[in-house]
């Protein structure tokens, strides 16, 4: 079965399908450079006349989402922009707080003429707290990863790192191993459960775990065994990480940003979870490259080989994007799978109710 690989080519049909919401967030500086003049030339309104939720001297919009008072929630976003696209229309200004402005498309007209202007270098603004945790770490990153990073440095990261992943003769390589893989967890999904299962989002993450290491390290993470479903195994620990770390993103990008200053809870949790991560993609890419020494050099180079022997990437590059690649990869995947019910594209569906009932 060709399903990871294929995943990204059925991903970008169910997006443009249904993902009639992307938000971006641009400053005045990406505004006036790209934006104004081709716009104000074809008679359109200036960016302050975009209709949007109301913004308050100091606090932006953030009122907005505070609980019971809020009509918003940061772990909504889906639900945030669909309020605002039935309220203010098919483009939304918000001033989040003061100086950061998001600006929400929901055409997807729109959205391509964004993309068009974005030039060599797009600029995204999120994961801050996550490039801060990495820029204070410069003993272990170079820098804050290909998520944060922007303009030149991250053009270098992403033009090597993208060689090996995305041509049809690099993406050959991952179709025997993903299939075996896929084939081991559904033969574990057909086992009788242990304990009542009710909810399969942990095993369609155990899933996207095996095949993140398996494509990214190399490596079988043996995710499926009765030893990794314990709360404290190495893959129960990186898919609590993952999880912690990306419930953390919106909030500390979108927030007032207290933890730039000192150590907030939320940052503390993103931390933790980064360092346990981090750790992990140390010792894995540590014994990886013990291994890669001796080598048969007739063996095709596995995408980490193929990063290790650049001499465009040195080893916190590659730690870098191995944190990347285990944040990415595992729960985005899977609650889009569990969200959209694309179990029914897998003829899994069936299965899975008869065994909840
Ligand atoms: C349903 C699945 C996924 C969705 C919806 C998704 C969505 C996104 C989005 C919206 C971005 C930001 C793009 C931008 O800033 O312009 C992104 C970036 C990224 N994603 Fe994914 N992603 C998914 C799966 C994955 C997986 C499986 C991996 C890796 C194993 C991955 C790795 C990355 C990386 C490394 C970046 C940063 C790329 C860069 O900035 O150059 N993603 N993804």
């Amino acid at each position: 079965m060709t399903f990871y690989v294929c995943f990204y080519s059925l991903l970008y049909k169910i997006m443009r399908f249904f993902y009639k919401v992307y938000f971006l967030n641009i400053n005045n500086t990406f505004l006036k450079r790209n934006v104004s003049n081709e716009l104000l030339t074809r008679n359109c309104k200036s960016f302050h006349c975009i209709p949007g939720p109301l913004s308050l001297p100091g606090i932006g919009t953030l009122y907005q989402y505070f609980p019971v008072i809020g009509q918003y929630r940061f772990d909504t976003l889906h639900l945030n922009g669909f309020k605002k696209y039935q309220k203010f229309g098919p483009v939304v200004r918000e001033q989040i707080v003061p100086d950061v402005n998001i600006l929400w498309l929901f055409d997807p007209s729109d959205i391509e003429t964004m993309f068009r202007h974005e030039g060599k270098y797009p600029q995204r603004r999120s994961h801050l707290a996550l490039e801060k945790y990495r820029l204070d770490r410069p003993n272990v990153y170079n820098s804050g990863g290909l998520l944060p990073t922007n303009g030149p440095e991250w053009f270098r990261i992403r033009s090597v790192l993208q060689k090996g992943l995305s041509s049809p003769q690099a993406v050959k390589r991952f179709l025997k191993g993903s299939d075996q893989i896929i084939q081991e967890w559904i033969e574990f999904i057909g086992q009788p459960p242990k304990k009542h299962r009710n909810d399969y989002l942990p095993e369609i993450s155990r899933l996207f775990l095996e095949l993140t290491g398996y494509s990214m390290l190399d490596i079988r993470l043996d995710s499926f065994s009765y030893h990794e479903h314990q709360k404290h195994s190495r893959t129960s620990r990186l898919i609590k990480a993952a999880y912690v770390t990306n419930s953390c993103i919106l909030k500390t990008d979108n927030g007032p940003q207290l933890w730039r200053k000192f150590e907030t809870p939320l940052y503390r949790k993103l931390r933790k979870s980064q360092e346990y991560m981090e750790d992990v993609a140390i010792d894995l890419l540590s014994l990886k490259m013990s291994l890669f020494k001796e080598r048969d050099k007739y063996t095709p180079l596995t995408l980490l080989e193929t990063y290790l022997s650049s001499p465009e990437l040195d080893f916190k590059d590659i730690i870098g994007v191995i944190c990347d690649f285990l944040l990415a990869g595992i729960d985005t995947v899977s609650v889009i799978i569990y969200h959209l019910e694309v179990w029914e594209v897998f003829g899994l569906a069936r299965f899975t109710r008869q065994n909840c009932v």
